[in-house]
């Protein structure tokens, strides 16, 4: 496994795209942050490494050189969109599809924004909002492969591309190529989203559906079944109590013994 990742080829990138823009960088504190900074609509950033790289929930995304792929991209949206709560969902049926294209399979989405292989943490997804309205930064961490002591500091089970496929070597550019491709497909379609089509597709990829899991909401442990999204994408939970409540963040956890894709 290389310590230190090849340069990718940007112009292959570029050709494979309807990407023009693509900020390439050896290091940066955080895509998301340079673009946030500087970003155009459309514009692509890609680090080789992060020095601050962020996850969601005030996590830090542990972002070293050696083969992972850490991408931003600056959407401008009409800010008349019905389903913005959507987005971060949208985004990850995207990545999903790009990562089935690149012959991946048995992965799935938990919600909200993770990509998961059988348990183990393949990539996520953090959005951030510019104070212009309609203007989102999409950032997108992916592992395509793993150094042993990275698997370690990262204190949670993570795999990644290289390692679900085993010998089938896949570049950074071809998952790079795969997801721009669908993300591009996915997002210029969002402002027209019709909901009934999004959870045909969401279903596809959600591996929490009627699950048994458990978190923290308020200092206090929820218990209970998923039992299906809302229109503003928050997860409903049929609690052991009996009530069915609706959360629009949450880190779950599955229940232990109770299998995903
Ligand atoms: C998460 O699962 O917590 C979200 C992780 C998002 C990480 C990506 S890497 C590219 C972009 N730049 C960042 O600083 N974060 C996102």
């Amino acid at each position: 496994m290389p310590s230190t990742s090849k340069p990718l080829d940007i112009e292959s990138i570029k050709t494979s795209t309807n990407c023009e823009h693509i900020h390439y960088f050896e290091s940066l504190n955080s895509t998301n942050s340079w673009l946030l900074e500087h970003g155009q609509c459309g514009d692509i950033c890609i680090s080789d490494q992060q020095s601050a790289g962020r996850g969601r929930r005030g996590n830090v995304w542990v972002s070293p050189n050696g083969g992972n792929i850490y991408l931003s991209q600056c959407w401008c949206f009409d800010s008349k969109i019905k389903h913005w709560s959507l987005l971060g969902l949208v985004t990850g049926i995207a990545i999903a599809e790009a990562l089935e294209d690149i012959g991946l399979k048995k992965h799935g989405i938990k919600w909200p924004n993770d990509i998961f292989y059988q348990q183990q943490k393949l990539g996520g997804i953090l959005l951030e909002t510019t104070d212009q309205s309609g203007k989102v930064i999409i950032g997108i961490g992916i592992n395509v492969e793993l150094s042993a002591n990275l698997t370690k500091e990262i204190g949670q089970p993570v795999t990644s591309i290289n390692e679900v496929l085993k010998d089938k070597f896949v570049s950074r550019e071809s998952v790079i190529i795969a997801l721009i491709n669908r993300i591009e497909e996915r997002l210029s379609q969002f402002s027209t989203l019709d909901f009934e089509q999004f959870l045909d597709s969401w279903k596809l990829w959600d591996i929490l559906q009627d699950k048994q899991v458990s978190f923290d909401h308020q200092g206090i442990t929820v218990v209970g079944k998923v039992i299906k999204l809302d229109e503003h994408g928050r997860l409903g939970i049929l609690k052991n109590s009996g009530v069915l409540s609706y959360y629009s963040s949450a880190d779950i956890k599955l229940a232990k013994g109770k299998d995903s894709k």
